[in-house]
């Protein structure tokens, strides 16, 4: 029997409607468009602003769109990978709570945090599984709901990201389609420069933290900028080297949507055209671990078949890393 690879089957997405332009932050920080748009290629994100709604539930939207056009029942689904810095809760994990939302009686799974290389993080983990031979059907989710942990007076931030959701399926394939290769990396070093201060054990909620607004995202742009131009950029290179992929043979970049000078510094360094380059950071804004699924989401209906896909990220940590995958199928839609 062929080798078996773990091929992405299906792919969806969710984003909650209400949206939040350049010229809403205007009214609420010191800030302007025509700075948004320049320095991260920004115009507008959406924001999950109803009451009791958290980032399971953007998933479980995503996921019952994904059930329904694979045609499979969630009773089918067997494990779960939950990429996210925004669960519903510190614990249980948010894969419980979508398994539960859902219906996934036969599942277990986990939540993975990688800040917003997740989604590169579980979808590795995850061709392990298919690739051992024991499971059949893995989910690998991709979920944010930023606004919980953004402060929308602090005008380094609230420019920055956004809300949503996205999750692709994983099956075995024995005509090696799927993930081929995937180049993964942590540096604890870069949590001085972007993290969560209170909340944690480190620092467990008090009146003082909430004061002090420390249960906020806190970064260091542009720090994580110098770091992530280089960080991504390179491992980019990197997979292509050890795969002797030129830039002919790379179909697409799929690349996290942190700042479209880092997307636009790794395609370069990349060799490619622009043409090649997933962007949906002008209308999703930086949705951390739904970058990739929502690109490939978007895209989904433009790929065939043995196209070449490098998936690449940079984030909280710091983590990075990329993903080589062959595209498994041709889409009609
Ligand atoms: O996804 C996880 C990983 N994260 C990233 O990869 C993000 C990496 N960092 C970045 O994308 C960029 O650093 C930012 C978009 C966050 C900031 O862009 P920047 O070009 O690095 O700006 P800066 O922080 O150096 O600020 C330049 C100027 C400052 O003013 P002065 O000191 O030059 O007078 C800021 O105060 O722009 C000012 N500024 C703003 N002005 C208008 C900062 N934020 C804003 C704003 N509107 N929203």
């Amino acid at each position: 029997m062929n080798k078996i690879t773990a091929a992405i089957t299906c792919v969806n997405g969710y984003v909650p409607e209400n949206v939040l332009s350049n010229q809403d932050l205007e009214k609420m920080v010191d800030t302007n468009d025509e700075w948004i748009v320049s320095r991260t290629g920004i115009k507008e994100r959406r924001i999950l602003n109803t009451p009791g709604l958290a980032t399971s539930d953007m998933a479980v939207e995503a996921v019952n769109g994904l059930l329904k056009k694979r045609g499979i029942t969630a009773e089918e689904i067997e494990v779960i990978i939950f990429a996210t810095v925004t669960g519903d809760m510190i614990f249980p994990s948010t894969a419980c709570i979508l398994a539960d939302k859902i219906g996934a009686k036969n599942a277990w799974g986990f939540d993975l945090l990688a800040a917003c290389s997740g989604f590169l993080f579980s979808l590795e983990t995850a061709a392990k599984f298919i690739e051992s031979g024991k499971y059949k059907n893995v989910l690998v989710v991709g979920a944010d709901k930023m606004s919980a942990i953004i402060d929308y007076t602090d005008r380094n931030t609230c420019i920055i990201f956004g809300d949503g959701a996205g999750c692709v399926l994983l099956e075995p394939n024995y005509e090696g389609l799927g993930v081929v290769d995937a180049i993964l990396k942590i540096d604890g070093q870069g949590r001085h420069f972007l993290h969560q201060k209170a909340g944690g054990s480190l620092k467990p909620p008090t009146h003082e933290t909430i004061d002090a607004k420390e249960h906020y995202v806190y970064q260091d742009g542009k720090n994580v900028y110098k770091f992530a131009v280089k960080g991504m950029a390179e491992v980019s290179a990197q997979i292509m080297e050890r795969n002797h992929l030129t830039s002919d043979d790379v179909t697409w970049l799929v690349p996290h949507q942190a700042n479209l000078r880092i997307i636009d510094a790794t395609a370069d360094r990349m060799g490619l055209d622009k043409n090649k380059v997933m962007i949906n950071i002008d209308h999703f804004g930086n949705t951390t671990n739904g970058t990739l699924p929502l690109c490939l989401w978007e895209w989904e209906n433009k790929l065939k078949k043995g196209d070449n896909l490098v998936l690449s990220a940079f984030g909280g940590g710091f983590t990075w890393g990329a993903v080589y995958l062959k595209w498994a199928y041709d889409t009609n839609i």
